[in-house]
């Protein structure tokens, strides 16, 4: 039991709850209707009969007393309530209005009563139709006097009260799981706001907020997670800013220093430069990790990309070869990975081969390719699918001037170009050095 509890979620609980409410609330009141205008509506019948039966027992009386009475004409002439038939018991004699309902008609319990000399009243079945009768007995003369009364129009209409109400009844209950949903989704949207912000967080964006709830409680809610994630943005961001600013200031008056201290502190200044850089890249790669990183689409020309990423890079600027049919492609792209993903190919081909020989795009069948290659050792085969992943440095790891980096730029890169539904594969150029490819699809 505990277990299914677990796996059906808050908010169907919720639901659930507010239809088993209504459920029970609609029933139980449909009960009490139903059964409080039953028998509102049988006392009313009843006493109008017997009212009715009273005043006919009256003038069965008076004409009993009557030298020579002669019953049957008598007991036509009485009044009675539409549908209603007398039965008169004289002295040991049956006399009836209907062929149906006469003496054998009236269940035994009522008749020995009545004849006995106590007024009474019965409900019963004639037939398969729901009757009531009422007896009235007239001692002075020995006699009593039935009405039998069907109450299957009564009868009728309490059925039809009872459909109306059920109806009502699964209305509701219907109702109740529609509002249930909407309640519930109104009062766990905040819960979803700060699940979705926690997973932000988690995925390196240390900036995120909650907007504050306009309830009380959940504004301490809103208040005590923004609370939390500014000590988490400190905590991180705090000791790099620190640092920076301090090499900032010392840099400022880098010529006022002596020459040993300048080389420990352009030393200090690049190792910084590659500690942000890594817990960027560190940022940058959980957010995929989480699920969270999500493309910026933005229409843009492939070749003004391109060249842009490229001056804005560290090597300078390089010539970019355009195929005839790639000039003036436009593509919807998140330009800052598209950035990101040239500038680490040219910064490896740079740190490990010496430099860009090609930079080149082409497009075909509905695909782009970007191709940078050098001249440089080239990558193993074994290495070529496992320089991708993270952390992977290869033979560059532990050689002195072989970079500084981190093995986490060809996993971005690699990251980046799946994120745009593409592929990244590094092979042989032609004549020495390597070839990476990053292929996506154009439209
Ligand atoms: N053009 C290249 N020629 C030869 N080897 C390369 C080339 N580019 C990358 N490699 C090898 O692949 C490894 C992984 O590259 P990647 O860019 O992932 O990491 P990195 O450059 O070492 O560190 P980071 O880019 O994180 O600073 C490199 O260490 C290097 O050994
Ligand atoms: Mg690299």
């Amino acid at each position: 039991m505990p277990r299914r509890h677990r796996r059906l979620g808050l908010r169907s609980r919720v639901t659930a709850a507010f239809a088993l409410g209504a459920l029970v609330l609609s029933v139980s009141l449909s009960t009490l209707t139903y059964f409080t205008a039953r028998q509102y509506f049988l006392h009313e019948r009843q006493t109008a009969v017997l009212r009715q039966a009273y005043v006919n027992a009256n003038l069965v009386r008076a004409a009993l007393r009557s030298p020579q009475p002669d019953i049957p004409p008598l007991l036509a002439s009485l009044d009675t309530a539409p549908g209603s038939r007398s039965v008169l018991y004289d002295r040991g004699r049956w006399f009836a209005t209907s062929l149906t309902v006469g003496r054998d008609a009236l269940p035994a319990h009522l008749r020995g009563q009545v004849t006995g000399g106590t007024p009474a009243s019965q409900r019963f079945n004639l037939a398969g139709s729901l009757q009531m009768g009422v007896g009235i007995p007239i001692p002075v003369v020995g006699a009593a006097y039935f009405e039998v009364f069907s109450l299957q129009e009564l009868d009728h209409s309490l059925r039809i009260l009872a459909l109306t109400l059920a109806a009502g009844s699964v209305a509701i209950t219907i109702a109740g799981v529609f509002i249930g949903r909407w309640a519930s989704g109104r009062a766990l949207r905040p819960l979803g706001d700060v699940a979705h912000a926690a997973v932000a967080i988690a995925g390196g964006r240390l900036d995120t907020r909650l907007e504050t709830f306009d309830e009380a409680d959940l504004a301490t809610l809103a208040s005590s997670f923004n609370r939390m994630a500014d000590r988490l943005q400190e905590r991180i961001e705090s000791p790099l800013t620190t640092l920076s600013t301090a090499i900032g200031v010392l840099e400022a008056r880098r010529d006022d220093l002596p020459q040993r201290s300048r080389r420990a502190l352009d030393l200090l200044a690049a190792e910084l430069r590659r500690f942000q850089r890594m817990v960027s890249d560190l940022l940058e790669i959980s957010r995929f990790d989480t699920g969270s990183a999500e493309l910026s689409l933005d229409d843009v020309r492939v070749d003004e990309l391109v060249q842009h990423a490229v001056h804005a890079g560290e090597n300078g600027a390089l010539p970019v070869e355009l195929a005839p049919d790639v000039a003036g492609l436009q593509v919807a792209v998140d330009k800052r990975r598209i950035e990101r993903v040239v500038a680490n190919l040219v910064d490896n081909a740079a740190v490990y081969a010496g430099g860009v020989t090609r930079l080149a795009v082409e497009a075909s069948d509905d695909r782009v390719r970007l191709i940078v290659e050098d001249a440089g050792p080239g990558v193993p085969a074994e290495g070529r699918e496992r320089i991708f992943e993270r952390f992977f440095r290869g033979s560059a790891a532990g050689r002195r001037g072989a970079g500084d980096g981190t093995g986490l730029g060809l996993a971005l890169v690699a990251e980046h170009v799946r994120l745009h539904g593409g592929r990244v594969w590094v092979d042989d150029r032609p004549g020495g050095g390597s070839r990476f490819v990053a292929e996506a699809a154009s439209v």
